[in-house]
């Protein structure tokens, strides 16, 4: 069991826990994640560690209430504890001195560039990080994410906060002009896409985090699985980060949406309504399957 020992609401749909886990604290780098089940029956869900602590023993993370399981989250109080908490698990980013490191964050992904910025600075860098969200009420961490970039750019889509932009209008005014040894960026998966569209033209690589739908989280599953320069790899153990220029990201937009009905359901119903329904899905997709296959054995191309 872990215990929750903070938790701060960063906006209404964005909520901080500090968790005690002191074996993952004392292992934990920036760019790791960990799996975590809030109670028995509960299903794994990878987050982030978005800051940790090996001397209290505390791990950060930083969680958008998009669905059934971050939504009992944000229920927990101070106090509650965590059945299963794994990690850290995922490779750790590369840290070194590259130069000029430009770091993007789009909405809950401020939170997982935090580390990877802080320990570039730390390292020497000149960052200049670009963080962006839809509307200001979403936006934080602005003064964290300053304390550790040379330069902090804000944007919102509607221009509450900062420029009213998206995040590749700052980042494409930079690449202009300047000489950016690196890009980093981690949000949603469509705006990774953009950033990388964007960098491609200036030759600038690319650093993404990529957020596939994980059970396991140790490569046994393959339910992780994307596609990088055309090669099959598992977001679990392979990354998650990867060359974003090589990440085919309308596969990993698609894998992503392929349970937004039962997701939707199980947000919705009880225990047992959902086993009901998933009934009516299986049958479903059955029929659908057979019907797929009755007209490919018609088609003259069948075979
Ligand atoms: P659901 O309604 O079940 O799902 C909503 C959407 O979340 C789905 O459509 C799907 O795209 C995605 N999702 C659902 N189940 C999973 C799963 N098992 N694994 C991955 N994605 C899933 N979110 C944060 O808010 N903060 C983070 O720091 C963070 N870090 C992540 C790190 C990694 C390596 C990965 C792979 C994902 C991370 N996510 C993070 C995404 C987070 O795991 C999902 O938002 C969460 O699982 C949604 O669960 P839900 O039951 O609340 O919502
Ligand atoms: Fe199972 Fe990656 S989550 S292989
Ligand atoms: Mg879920």
């Amino acid at each position: 069991m872990f215990k929750i020992l903070k938790k701060e609401d960063l906006s209404e749909q964005i909520t901080l826990f500090d968790i005690e886990a002191g074996d993952i604290a004392r292992k934990a780098k920036p760019g790791n994640f960990f799996i975590l089940r809030t109670h028995e029956q509960g299903e794994r869900i990878p987050l982030t560690i978005a800051d940790f602590d090996a001397d209290r023993g505390t791990i950060t993370t930083v969680f958008q209430k998009v669905g059934k399981t971050t939504h009992h989250m944000g229920t927990l109080n101070k106090g509650d504890f965590i059945t299963d908490v794994i990690g850290p698990l995922g490779n750790h980013s590369h840290i070194e001195n590259f130069g000029r490191v430009i770091c993007v964050g789009g909405g809950v992904g401020i939170a997982p560039v935090y580390p990877i910025a802080k320990a570039l600075k730390e390292t020497g860098n000149t960052v200049t990080s670009i963080i962006g969200a839809r509307t200001k009420s979403i936006l934080f961490w602005e003064e964290k994410m300053r304390n550790v970039s040379d330069d902090l750019i804000i944007t919102t889509d509607d221009g509450s906060s900062g420029a009213k932009a998206v995040v590749t209008v700052p980042l494409e005014d930079i690449l202009r002009n300047d000489k950016v040894d690196l890009v980093i960026a981690i949000g949603p998966a469509i705006m990774m896409k953009f950033v990388c569209k964007t960098t491609e033209k200036y030759r600038v690589k690319t650093i993404v985090s990529l957020n596939s739908i994980m059970i396991d989280g140790t490569g046994m599953c393959g339910g992780c699985r994307v596609e990088i320069g055309g090669e099959t790899k598992y977001t679990c153990v392979d990354g998650p980060e990867f060359n974003g220029h090589e990440v085919d990201f309308d596969l990993l937009m698609n894998r992503l949406q392929a349970y937004i009905p039962e997701e939707n359901i199980a947000m919705n119903q009880t225990e047992e309504k959902v086993e009901v329904k998933y009934n009516e899905i299986n049958k479903r997709r059955k029929k659908s399957k057979a019907q797929s296959a009755d007209e490919g054995a018609a088609s003259p191309c069948a075979g």
